[in-house]
């Protein structure tokens, strides 16, 4: 178990486009393995691999419902649709949200660390999760996407 450093808004890093995993080797597992221990740590829902400073098209995402925990490897979204408004944060911008509009339904096709192809489906904070974390192997960051200005996480919101 290792926990990585997360990159904060500001960061270069964050704004570049990360690359196709070619081939997984245990180094990338490792990294995968790495990655869940940061989110969890940081009790985060997602977290992409530029995010630990890893230009490699990796994100791992748990909802901490049922059936709701992934590992994507090289992920594109091939179908969205719906719509949902919502707050949203980021683990690189800790302390902030903003309201952003996302599908409320996307299918994503992606390899697991085995590299054998998945497609996963996600409705509502999956939905946003995999948007989001997508986002992040382009070098989007939410507030580039937001309906209004990021603001503070207010005392009474954290507790949400
Ligand atoms: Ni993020």
């Amino acid at each position: 178990m290792a926990i990585r450093k997360i990159r904060i808004m500001g960061d270069d890093v964050l704004r570049k486009t990360s690359k196709e995993v070619k081939e997984m080797t245990p180094r990338l597992k490792t990294l995968v393995e790495d990655m869940f221990d940061t989110m969890y740590d940081a009790m985060g829902v997602g977290l992409a691999a530029p995010q630990v400073g890893i230009l490699k098209r990796i994100v791992v995402i748990d909802t901490y419902e049922e059936g709701e925990k992934f590992a994507l490897i090289n992920p594109v979204i091939t179908h969205k649709d719906g719509e949902q408004v919502g707050d949203e944060g980021c683990l690189s911008l800790p302390g902030k949200v903003a309201t952003v509009k996302r599908p409320d339904h996307v299918i994503c096709e992606a390899y697991d660390v085995n590299m054998e192809p998945i497609t996963i489906e996600g409705h509502g904070l999956l939905a946003r999760a995999i948007c989001h974390e997508l986002d992040h192997l382009d070098g989007v960051l939410y507030p580039d996407v937001a309906e209004e200005p990021v603001r503070n996480v207010t005392y009474e919101e954290e507790g949400e």
